[in-house]
């Protein structure tokens, strides 16, 4: 969602805000902007669109002040202009803020009746004037933000400066992420410690409820019930991890390109590579063998993760599993047995939905087991168990190798679910593992089929629409594909069980739309070719993902034939993702869209 950066500084601040800023700009980038304290008065720019007009509008009128906050928007409430653009300000204080007010136009009907005037269609303005009246009323500060706080519904971050107070900023987060730095007679706020990164790495994450009131001298931390409390500083590793594009023209496509590597590092902590087996990191606190059904939950492309697990665990374990988004399973409302496996899927570990699903089934007894890339996320730190993805930072908004890696987590679990339900004997358990010791070269190799796919894309840009079919493991990389094209070329695709094509969908096919045919020569290629059959015949033109031996079997009849290597059916997902990836993505460069910062779209959905 938005980005938070506050600093305390002994220089002017408004540079090192915007740099901040930049390494949060994945999370949400309509609009954006600063305020410092300039002789003591608040002073603020603002724009709309990238950061850089951001910094266009700060180089012609500079803010020196040495105390400020800064704020990129991925817009909630009210249009991303430059007046709904944070932070948002009364002549008393200048705020920003990540998340909703929830229960904001009651607020703002009751701040009006008493004479405040609003400026923006933004919830964030009603906290301004709250805090305002509190002021206004002869509280300090602190009285008056823990007032305010008391008001408010809903999940947010925010980050408060002061009119003529140069050595106070005052944080506060309920649901939304919040960081406090630790400098040399500075401080800082961040949504997160990639944002303190080029500052400190000395960092304190406040708990949810908590809020903290920074000086130059420190930060002194108070929780949901206004009591002084001690947090933890940790040194984080997100300084040690610089975020730029290398090589590359975007960072998706560094990101794609980084998953044989990263794949690697995640399989090995899940593996014993010298034995061939797998071995989790620590004890889990329940035994596999005794479960009698898993739970999974996630949003978007995490949730075609765990529908991949789906087949795996009930194919490599005989576990039933039950699969739903978040945002649907939150408020289903399902009857759970206590002590039951409950797994979330997450990048982020910040997804609101996933995160309520979480504490739901926490509330019903399951033991929480998460599966996240960040490891510090609010979803890591309420399980019970956390298994990290090794991929680094994802900075493209469109998640590719955070997927690949939480499919490596998965098919770790589900093997080492196999193995302790007695479904795999130690043999089968070598033969799956030395599959997944495979996939980071088989990766590399289905990346050198990218030429290939940069002509095509140019095919596909001129579609309207496009579908994707697969079967078995393949049909969730048939929705990841459809999802992956849709979000940053902006044409409408779909993903289909390529056994569903002919109760609905087939109507579409003529020879204007693409149909993407994810089939390695498997147990269920014959079924799926007969698929790809039926909309040959209806003038569709076929681009087939396959291996040598299904190209062969195929014959002629795609339009274009991608030969991928063969390998073990057990690992298709993990290697079949490449080429969907890079379909999309050279796809989006072709049309020209913003391939890293699609349209619309935010890297951290921490609303529902
Ligand atoms: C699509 C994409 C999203 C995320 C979803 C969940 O490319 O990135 O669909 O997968 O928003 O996000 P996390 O994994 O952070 O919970």
């Amino acid at each position: 969602m938005c980005g938070i950066v506050g600093i305390i500084g002994n220089e002017p601040v408004a540079e090192e805000i915007v740099e901040a800023l930049k390494r949060l700009e994945y999370r949400g980038y309509d609009s954006a902007g600063v305020a410092t304290l300039e002789n003591g008065h608040l002073d603020r720019r603002r724009a709309e669109g990238k950061l850089r007009n951001l910094e266009a509008r700060l180089r012609s009128a500079p803010l020196v002040g040495k105390i400020g906050i800064g704020h990129t928007r991925w817009a909630t409430h009210g249009a991303p202009t430059e007046g709904n653009a944070h932070p948002h300000a009364t002549e008393k204080v200048a705020v920003v803020h990540n998340g909703i007010i929830e229960n904001f136009r009651a607020l703002k009907n009751e701040l009006a009746g008493e004479g405040a005037r609003f400026q923006t269609d933004t919830d964030t303005e009603v906290v301004a004037h709250l805090i305002t009246r509190e002021l206004l009323a002869g509280r300090d500060p602190a009285e008056a933000v823990r007032l305010t706080l008391e008001r408010l519904e809903g999940t947010f971050a925010l980050a408060i400066l002061f009119d003529g107070d140069e050595d106070l900023l005052i944080g506060a987060r309920r649901g939304s992420p919040l960081a406090v730095g630790h400098g040399d007679g500075e401080m800082y706020l961040g949504s997160d410690a990639t944002a303190l990164a080029p500052f400190t790495d000395r960092v304190t994450y406040l708990e949810d409820g908590d809020w903290v009131v920074l000086t130059h001298a420190g930060a002194t931390i108070f929780d949901s019930l206004g009591h002084q409390v001690i947090r933890p500083t940790q040194r984080s590793l997100a300084t040690a991890l610089l975020v730029d594009k290398g090589n590359h023209r975007h960072f998706m496509a560094k990101e794609i390109y980084e998953q044989p590597e990263v794949v690697s590092h995640t399989l090995a902590h899940y593996i014993d590579m010298s034995e061939g087996l797998v071995r989790l990191p620590g004890d889990l606190p329940f035994d596999l063998a005794d479960l009698k059904r898993i739970t999974i939950c996630a949003c978007g492309t995490a949730y075609y993760a765990g529908l991949v697990g789906k087949y795996w665990f009930e194919k490599y374990a005989r576990l039933p599993v039950d699969i739903d988004v978040a945002s649907e399973f939150r408020y289903r409302e399902v009857p759970l047995e206590p002590g039951g496996l409950a797994i979330f899927i997450s990048q982020s570990g910040e997804t609101a939905d996933t995160l309520a699903s979480l504490r739901y089934c926490s509330s019903e007894g399951q033991h929480i087991l998460s599966i996240v890339n960040v490891q510090e996320s609010s979803i890591a730190r309420e399980s019970e168990t956390s298994f990290p993805t090794l991929a680094g930072p994802e900075i493209g908004v469109a998640s590719t190798k955070a997927f690949t890696c939480q499919l490596a987590a998965l098919a770790c679990l589900a093997v080492a679910a196999g193995r302790q339900r007695g479904v795999l004997a130690e043999d089968d358990e070598r033969k799956l593992v030395q599959a997944l010791i495979e996939v980071p070269r088989l990766m590399s190799q289905a990346l050198k089929l990218e030429p290939r796919i940069e002509a095509l894309a140019k095919e596909l840009s001129r579609a309207r629409d496009v579908l994707y079919l697969g079967r078995g493991l393949n049909f969730p990389i048939a929705l990841e594909g459809a999802l992956k094209l849709k979000e940053i070329s902006y044409i409408h695709a779909e993903g289909y069980a390529a056994g569903e094509l002919k109760h609905g969908p087939i109507a579409l096919i003529d020879e204007e739309v693409p149909v993407i045919v994810v089939a390695p020569s498997d147990t269920l290629f014959e079924k799926t070719i007969s698929n790809m059959q039926e909309v040959a015949a209806r003038g569709g033109r076929i681009v087939l993902l396959t291996d040598a031996e299904g190209a062969q079997a195929a014959g002629d009849q795609p339009f274009e034939t991608l030969v991928l290597p063969q390998m073990y059916q057990f690992v298709q997902p993990l290697v079949y993702a490449l080429p969907v990836q890079l379909i999309a993505y050279h796809t989006a460069v072709f049309m020209g869209t913003d391939v890293d910062q699609p349209r619309n779209l935010a890297k951290s959905v921490t609303v529902e």
